[in-house]
């Protein structure tokens, strides 16, 4: 009997997310005699019931598209902006979804989507989840779709700054996505051979990094290139972070509650601007002129890697074959060189962080990159 299927993608967007639904509706159509329809721009999409029919025709051509060809958004089921007010429209969506009789629904997203998943699984729906994002930071998984797309593009960039670093006798700071994990700064870092490179897991010392970079000086390396998570902190910022939030839980009423919510938004607003801040210290600290670059959104463009399509399109088929076996409440997983499936329940509200001993991290420290630590 046919079976049919929605597809969504939620979250920022990420290169090989167009891979993926290929892949799984490619397997849902030709293999599994199924019928697939995507919903528009995440949840909202879900909500609103904005379809688009994903036939073979629509499904070609795609693989090499970057971002999502259904568009995404970051709106959450239970807390949705409805004119000026949030709402919960997990019922909204629960009545999409039996509209269009559906069997099962497909989210392609991070960490966030598989939260969001999860809230839809207990309500009732047959779910499946693919892991996407550029941070690499889903749990469960050893390896997400997009982050080697966006690891090219972030050594790409470490890379042409090295030249311009170099003519100029300058310490250029490179900031790296990858929300509060260091995945991608500390590959792009390692592969492009930065001198220097900050993670949110290991809190720096702007003076240890500023003596690396004065020893490099010293040896006749006028240039240094570091580096920077847009979500590392100095172990300053750190420990006040850490202990305004152990006060705020620890508050008893409303006045002291506020207080340390006005103090975390103000650490917050310190935090945008740290790459600014370091770069200004470590020129003041090294007496070589500093830059700042920011990679930005440019890492989440453009076409995916061969890797990226080749791991979306294994997740999106093995997906369609999970749905065929009616295995639900699961996201695609990989595990060493296989795609599996995991509960969500392991998944949901959970962060894969650097390990701080992650061989990755012992392989810059022995290369001799400085990690402010
Ligand atoms: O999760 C992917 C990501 O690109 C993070 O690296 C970054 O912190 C965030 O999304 C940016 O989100 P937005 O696209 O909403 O600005």
């Amino acid at each position: 009997m046919t079976k049919y299927i929605g597809i969504l993608t939620s979250g920022g967007d990420t290169p090989g997310l167009n891979a993926a639904i290929r892949g799984v509706g490619k397997a849902a159509l030709n293999t599994y005699d199924m019928q697939i329809i995507g919903f528009r721009d995440g949840f909202r999409g879900l909500m609103e019931n904005r379809i688009v029919r994903l036939d073979s025709e629509a499904l070609s051509g795609i693989l090499t598209i970057g971002g999502t060809i259904l568009g995404t958004s970051r709106d959450k089921p239970h807390k949705m902006p409805i004119g000026n007010k949030m709402m919960d429209m997990t019922d909204v969506m629960m009545d999409t979804y039996h509209k269009h009789h559906l069997d099962a629904l497909v989210c392609l997203g991070g960490g966030g989507t598989q939260k969001n998943a999860l809230r839809l699984v207990e309500k009732g729906m047959n779910i499946i989840t693919l892991p996407k994002t550029i941070d690499n930071d889903v749990a469960m998984t050893d390896i997400t779709f997009g982050f080697d797309t966006a690891l090219s593009i972030a050594t790409d960039a470490i890379d042409r700054l090295h030249s311009t670093a170099h003519s100029h006798h300058r310490i250029i700071v490179v900031e790296v996505m990858g929300h509060n994990t260091g995945w991608l700064t500390l590959a792009a870092g390692i592969a492009g051979g930065a001198d220097v490179v900050l993670i949110p897991e290991i809190p720096y010392s702007v003076e240890k990094v500023a003596q690396s970079i004065t020893e490099r000086k010293q040896s006749g390396k006028h240039f240094s290139i570091v580096a920077i998570s847009e979500g590392a902190m100095s172990g300053k910022m750190a420990k006040k972070l850490r202990d305004t939030e152990a006060k705020l839980e620890k508050a008893k009423d409303k006045a002291e509650k506020k207080k340390y919510r006005k103090k975390l938004a103000e650490i917050e607003r310190e935090r945008a601007v740290s790459t600014h801040t370091l770069t200004r210290q470590l020129e003041e600290l090294t007496g070589l002129e500093s830059r700042v670059t920011i990679l930005g959104h440019v890492q989440r463009g453009g076409i995916p890697t061969p890797a990226d399509r080749m791991l979306a399109t294994r997740l999106g088929t093995a997906c369609a074959r999970a749905l065929n076996d009616g295995e639900f409440g699961v996201m695609m997983s990989v595990h060493g060189s296989d795609v599996v499936t995991v509960p969500l329940t392991e998944v949901a509200g959970k962060r894969k962080n650097v390990p701080v001993d992650h061989p990755w991290v012992m392989t810059a420290r022995d290369l001799g990159i400085n990690l402010g630590d």
